[in-house]
């Protein structure tokens, strides 16, 4: 797949880093058409003052410009608080211990950065939510012209056909706050077709399936000595000797998701990519073939609470209001990572 000319891409990036939303702002960093305006944190894998550190430390770390981090929600909209230090490691990197950031945080409040934004450049910016949608539910609530004022969003969540991988229906982003999917799907139902809300769910993103040869082949591009080898027969909690700092953290980082895949039977000693597979298709949508469908979201089921339900024939007598991502080419996707992140790293060293 060819890539399309590159223009610039306004964003700003709702996050709950965590290990793939890691390597998601690794990918926006090391692409030259993202503007990214702001980073978001909301409390998800992590708590969200956790997740703001990491923000800060991969920025840092990567030598990027002063981007504005600002705390979001640090709890959902309804139910309490969920983490998962078991699939994302104590500080939400896995086992990567990055350098305390020196960045200060934003003065503001996630809400205000997005309907800030949105209101100075009305119609130009992409909002890429890769953790639960508290912040931009909350948003919405202060500004119900958001989904109008913002060019579209990415959102990374939901399952549709497929298992859940929270509980049997659920995703994890939307299984942490499922009142504020239900606030965000609802308010986007008024954006024009071309503007509807862009869904990589579970169905595509455990399709971007990353193995040990993906990082040895981007600590390559790096110029990271010395090979970087991470095997399934290494000792749990083994650690990177890469000589590049950048490869280092990472591989530390999706060690640990590698380690949580085996574990609970995802798939082997593999991780799969969800939020990067977002952070690429916001950047670029052609990497992504959709079908548009009415979702909306059960609150009420016993069992189901968190499911994201997609009206794919009209069934409902309601408008599509998202687009779904069915379909990809992981490989492609694999490619782009490797060599943006690698020449990122390799910049760094
Ligand atoms: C999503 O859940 C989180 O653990 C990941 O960061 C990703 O955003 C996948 O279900
Ligand atoms: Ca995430």
């Amino acid at each position: 797949m060819a890539e399309p000319r590159r223009t610039r891409v306004p964003l700003i990036a709702d996050v709950d880093t965590g290990i793939d939303d890691s390597l998601a702002l690794l990918y926006l960093m090391a692409s030259p058409e993202a503007e990214l305006l702001a980073i978001t944190c909301t409390a998800g894998n992590v708590a969200a003052r956790q997740v703001a550190k990491n923000n800060l430390a991969w920025l840092e770390l990567c030598d990027y410009a002063d981007v504005e981090v600002a705390l979001g929600a640090e709890v959902p909209i309804v139910q309490p608080l969920v983490t998962t230090e078991e699939t994302h490691g104590p500080q939400g990197i896995g086992y990567a211990e990055l350098p305390e950031p020196t960045r200060p945080l934003s003065s503001r409040h996630a809400t205000e950065v997005w309907i800030d934004n949105a209101r100075r450049r009305p119609g130009e910016i992409t909002g890429l939510i890769t953790g639960p949608l508290t912040n931009l539910a909350l948003a919405v609530k202060l500004e119900p012209e958001l989904p109008l004022l913002l060019k579209r969003i990415v959102i990374m969540g939901g399952a549709f056909n497929h298992p859940g991988n929270t509980r049997p229906t659920t995703e994890w982003n939307i299984a942490v706050d499922p009142d504020a999917a239900k606030i965000v799907f609802d308010a986007f139902s008024v954006v024009p077709e071309d503007r509807r809300p862009v869904v990589c769910a579970l169905d595509v993103t455990e399709r971007i399936v990353m193995t040990p040869a993906h990082i040895a082949e981007l600590a390559e591009v790096a110029g990271s000595t010395p090979a970087e080898v991470v095997s399934p027969d290494d000792e749990p909690g083994t650690r990177s000797t890469a000589s590049n700092p950048v490869v280092r953290h990472l591989s530390d980082a999706v060690r640990f998701y590698m380690e949580f895949h085996r574990a609970y039977d995802q798939g082997g000693f593999i991780a799969h990519m969800h939020d990067p597979f977002a952070a690429a298709v916001a950047l670029d949508p052609s990497l992504a073939t959709t079908r548009a469908a009415t979702v909306d979201l059960e609150l009420a089921g016993t069992l189901t609470r968190g499911q994201t339900v997609a009206d794919w024939r009209g069934m409902w007598g309601r408008g599509p209001n998202a687009d779904i991502v069915v379909d990809t080419d992981p490989d492609e996707f694999f490619r782009r990572t490797i060599e943006r992140v690698g020449a990122l790293a390799r910049s760094i060293a």
